[in-house]
């Protein structure tokens, strides 16, 4: 376990992730009945830009920095609003230089009756994570392995929400346990909303953990990928992908007008890609 998202909070692949994660949370919030999260693999919940592990990667300048910039197109923004609202708030209250993690970002939009279950291995970013949530009842921090979150918790007596998986990819096999897992709760739980990070460095691992859930027959898909074309001599990470199964019906729309948008403010070089893909919509 030595993956710290403090290196890399606020880059690009942060930026997709938190986006549409509050475009999901922003339909389960249309209607009245309330909604539970899972985030399995939640992080410190809030960073500090300034701190020495940003300052040392700088990732975020190409990312949060870069929205920050200036406004996309009137049509862009308006998707991006929760997610600008709640960068705004976690700025307001702790100092410019923060970045709100996805519990963070889960807890701003949350309402009184909806619930988050955040699960954090690692000794030193849970007692982040406890701190980000304070003494906020309608929020749970677990100190347990996230996979084991993920069994404990699926169906959430609620019936609606959002499983976030966004595990830190340090293990070899970890493709291969977040189909699995996936699948496995799927199965307990196939109306649910789940939604899968994953790095795109091996084009082949990604299309591996896509094959495995269709052949499992989860049936409708959302594919959303973002290629900031970094040049291969700086080394990192250059595309980054999110599976999300059982989309909110108007997702794919509203990703179709952010992706290209947010590759090309985040691009590296001149050649971003997007990609958004439903699969088996009527699956
Ligand atoms: C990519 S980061 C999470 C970022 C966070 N979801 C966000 O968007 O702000 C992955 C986190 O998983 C934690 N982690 C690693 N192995 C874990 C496990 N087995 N169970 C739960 N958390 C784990 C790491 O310590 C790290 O904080």
């Amino acid at each position: 376990m030595n993956y710290r998202h403090g290196f890399h909070a606020g880059n690009f692949a942060d930026i997709l992730k938190h986006v549409v994660l509050m475009r999901i949370l922003a339909h389960l919030g249309v209607k009245d009945t309330p909604y539970r999260i899972v985030d399995t693999h939640a992080g410190a919940g809030r960073y500090d830009l300034g701190s020495e592990e940003a300052l040392r990667t700088h990732e975020w300048r190409d990312g949060v920095a870069r929205l920050d910039q200036s406004p996309l197109a009137p049509a862009v923004e308006e998707l991006l609003k929760p997610w600008r609202e709640a960068v705004a708030a976690a700025r307001e209250r702790h100092g410019s230089d923060a970045y709100p993690g996805s519990p963070w970002l889960c807890r701003h939009a949350m309402r009184a009756e909806d619930r988050l279950i955040a699960a954090e291995l690692h000794p030193q970013t849970y007692k982040k994570l406890t701190a980000a949530l304070g003494r906020d009842s309608r929020c749970k921090a677990l100190a347990i392995d996230g996979w084991n979150a993920l069994r404990g918790n699926v169906p959430p007596k609620e019936r609606r929400g959002l499983i976030l998986i966004d595990p830190p990819f340090e293990e070899k096999d970890e493709f291969a346990t977040l189909a699995a897992e996936t699948i496995a709760a799927h199965r307990k739980w196939p109306t649910g909303i789940y939604a899968l990070w994953y790095p795109v460095k091996d084009r082949r691992a990604a299309a591996d953990l896509l094959g495995a859930i269709e052949d499992a027959g989860i049936g409708r898909l959302l594919r959303l990928e973002i290629d900031v074309d970094r040049p291969e001599a700086a080394g990192g990470l250059g595309a980054t992908g999110l599976l999300v199964v059982n989309p909110p019906w108007r997702l794919a729309d509203e990703a179709r007008i952010l992706l290209p948008a947010l590759s090309e403010r985040l691009a590296q070089g001149p050649r971003p890609r997007y990609l958004c893909e439903p699969i088996r919509p009527d699956g």
